[in-house]
């Protein structure tokens, strides 16, 4: 069966959010189909949490109110994405089953009481998730409401119980093949560890000091292909009953535990949830992050915003609201970046409940508000867009992701803690967004031959393959940055040995690093340019390559802090320090530069944004967001008669303000 394209079915972009209307009443839901008219949703994802409602029994379903509300949403116009709600089992299943319930690493079993309390492992619960997903697919397979299936919400519980001890060592056991393998890949040589049965094997349980990294590395692999076993499970026991697309909602960046890149190709249409990390521009800017990644793992078809928060902006310990008119930015921000609609956590604040502070569509102030008007600002702004539905976004840059890079280097006893794998490539990416360039990431796996230019921060690890993979891209004409602390260890976390980075790597960029020197905290080192590094320092001998800076002071005076080494048809460039933020977006401009790739739009002042998104048939769209607080004049090139937010021409932007031009 070929699953139904979203926007085929909408008509356009996807505009709506939760729908929870088990929290709600007879007169609420009347008022929710008018609001829901006004605002132009027209799709509600409705069931995520609503297992307790659904089968109040074990293997008693009640599906009277679903029944009722796919009926009412159907008749509103609304398309439905039906979620299967298996991320809450209820307080009964728990009781049945307190095996199925999750496990820490210190032994303490988690009671019911929150949400997401299971264990993926748990036999109990796989059975009991399967169950529920087939039912409903039974039921509503071919329910003309039905556009989308979610499945299950934001993979993310992790759990250290025997259920999973069992399920671990018996991924290891197909992973490695045998005792003696798994020895080997985990170096149980050092302190005594050697395991001398399968029984003796855990997953990485509290311990006294340094858990071993290659146990931690293969369970955090175990737990994502655990999840998407899960997750296909569900999608299969759905598609004996229906041809509609099935998805999950991947979680934000940092807190993911999946292998996004495996998901992202077992799920018929990739949705990612999103609230920015900081406020304000870094709001923007992170928007921008979510987004790439997310088209990204999807590999460059349509994706779809599953969650975003109508207030709900990070900042340290608080969360703050979002400012007038960035309701609007941020979910342009996303479509400008290949989003086939935006959805919001959730249509109404809840009353009662964990999340009661959590901003919704209509919020508890109710209609009469800003947020809500924004909201119908916004349903009215995608509908002006609908043509844009279907269409993808090029990008000539590519950072490279991996989450066996991100797993490895989020272990114990590395030699610095100021090694954040997220943190590094967000800065990657922010340099690349500041520069007005839109970028993709890539697996360092794969085909790379479309990039211009490819940069790897935190790449810790990197496999045999991928290594080659690299040099490749270099010989074959590409420009390619590696930055500290990459190419280190291989896929079972073992070090590279005879000089870093890995050896095939090594010679397309020219040199050879002897020795890792990490800088004491609030140490600054000068470079010959001018710029200056912080963290991590390393012992880099030329072998080949040329030295852009070399460090100035220190065991490392006249040393190579930044090489570029021509190679085959291409350039191998290599940091060994964590520049500054002026010196990297010297560096990045100065890569462009030599890679041939402008911005989006040239001429426009930091803050504003540009990215455009193009059609099979050659359609093209331009869209503008000023993030600044002055009104900005567009520069002169982009063909600026036709704003499909307004219908008209668009002279500047004002504060704030936004634009999509067509052909531009
Ligand atoms: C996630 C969940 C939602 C809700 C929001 C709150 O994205 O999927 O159920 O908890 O976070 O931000």
């Amino acid at each position: 069966m070929t699953p139904l394209l979203l926007t085929d079915r909408l008509g356009g972009l996807a505009f709506g959010g939760d729908y929870n209307p088990e929290q709600w009443d007879e007169p609420v839901w009347k008022e929710d189909e008018e609001l829901m008219r006004r605002a132009g949703v027209n799709l509600a994802t409705v069931g995520v949490f609503s297992w307790a409602l659904l089968e109040p029994d074990e293997g008693r379903y009640d599906f009277a109110l679903l029944d009722a509300h796919l009926d009412r949403l159907h008749a509103n116009g609304v398309a439905v994405d039906l979620a299967t709600p298996t991320a809450s089992p209820p307080p009964w299943f728990t009781l049945a089953h307190p095996d199925a319930l999750p496990v820490s690493p210190d032994g303490t079993r988690l009671t019911h009481g929150s949400r997401d309390t299971y264990c993926l492992a748990a036999p109990a619960y796989r059975d009991a998730a399967r169950r529920i997903a087939s039912a409903l697919a039974e039921r509503y397979g071919d329910h003309p409401a039905l556009a989308l299936w979610h499945v299950h919400n934001e993979y993310a519980t992790l759990c250290w119980c025997d259920h999973t001890a069992a399920a671990f060592a018996a991924w290891l056991r197909s992973r490695h093949g045998s005792l003696d393998a798994l020895n080997d890949a985990w170096g149980t040589a050092f302190w005594s560890q050697r395991y001398t049965s399968w029984e003796q094997v855990l997953p990485p349980r509290a311990t006294q000091w340094h858990a071993n990294p290659g146990q931690v590395l293969d369970f955090r692999r175990y737990c994502s292909d655990q999840a998407l076993a899960a997750y296909r499970e569900q999608r299969d026991a759905i598609r004996v009953h229906s041809d509609r697309p099935v998805t999950t909602n991947l979680m934000l960046p940092g807190y993911q535990n999946l292998d996004l890149w495996a998901f992202g190709r077992a799920v018929d249409l990739v949705a990612v949830d999103h609230y920015p990390a900081a406020p304000g521009i870094d709001a923007a800017a992170d928007t921008a992050f979510g987004a790439d990644r997310a088209r990204s793992f999807a590999g460059g078809r349509p994706w779809l915003l599953m969650e975003q928060g109508t207030g709900t902006v990070q900042d340290g310990d608080r969360i703050l609201g979002k400012e007038p008119g960035e309701i609007l930015r941020h979910t342009l921000g996303h479509i400008a970046r290949g989003s086939e609609g935006a959805l919001f956590f959730q249509w109404r604040q809840s009353r009662a409940g964990a999340e009661q502070w959590h901003p919704g569509m209509v919020p508890h102030a109710g209609p009469d508000s800003r947020v809500f008007r924004e909201v119908t600002a916004v349903g009215a702004a995608l509908g002006r867009l609908a043509e844009l539905a279907g269409s993808t976004v090029t990008a000539r840059v590519a950072v490279l992701h991996d989450s066996d890079a991100w797993w490895a280097l989020d272990v114990d006893g590395l030699p610095s803690a100021e090694l954040d794998y997220h943190a590094t490539l967000r800065r990657t990416h922010r340099a690349l967004w500041d520069a007005g360039t839109t970028t993709d990431f890539a697996h360092p796996e794969q085909d790379l031959s479309d990039y211009r230019l490819v940069l790897a921060p935190a790449l810790f690890l990197l496999s045999g393959p991928a290594a080659v993979n690299l040099r490749r891209y270099v010989a074959a004409g590409g420009t390619l940055l590696v930055q500290y602390f990459s190419g280190v260890v291989d896929d079972r976390g073992h070090a590279y040995l005879g000089g870093y980075p890995a050896a095939p790597l090594r010679e397309a960029l020219g040199v050879r690093v002897e020795e890792y020197r990490p800088l004491r905290r609030d140490e600054r080192i000068v470079l010959s340019d001018g710029s200056h590094g912080t963290a991590w320092s390393e012992s880099v001998r030329a072998e080949g390559a040329e030295t852009l800076a070399a460090y100035t002071h220190g065991m490392l005076a006249g040393a190579p802090a930044l090489t570029r080494h021509r190679f085959g048809a291409g350039q191998g460039w290599y940091l060994s320090t964590r520049l500054d933020d002026t010196g990297y977006a010297a560096l990045v401009a100065r890569l462009l530069a030599q890679a041939g790739v402008g911005p989006e739009l040239p001429g426009l002042p930091p803050g504003v944004e540009a990215v455009s998104r193009h059609a099979a048939d050659g359609r093209r769209w331009l869209v503008l967001l000023n993030h600044r607080a002055d009104a900005v004049r567009l520069p002169a090139q982009p063909d600026t008669t036709h704003d499909l937010l307004t219908g008209g021409p668009v002279g500047e932007l004002p504060p704030g303000g936004c634009a999509v031009l067509r052909g531009g």
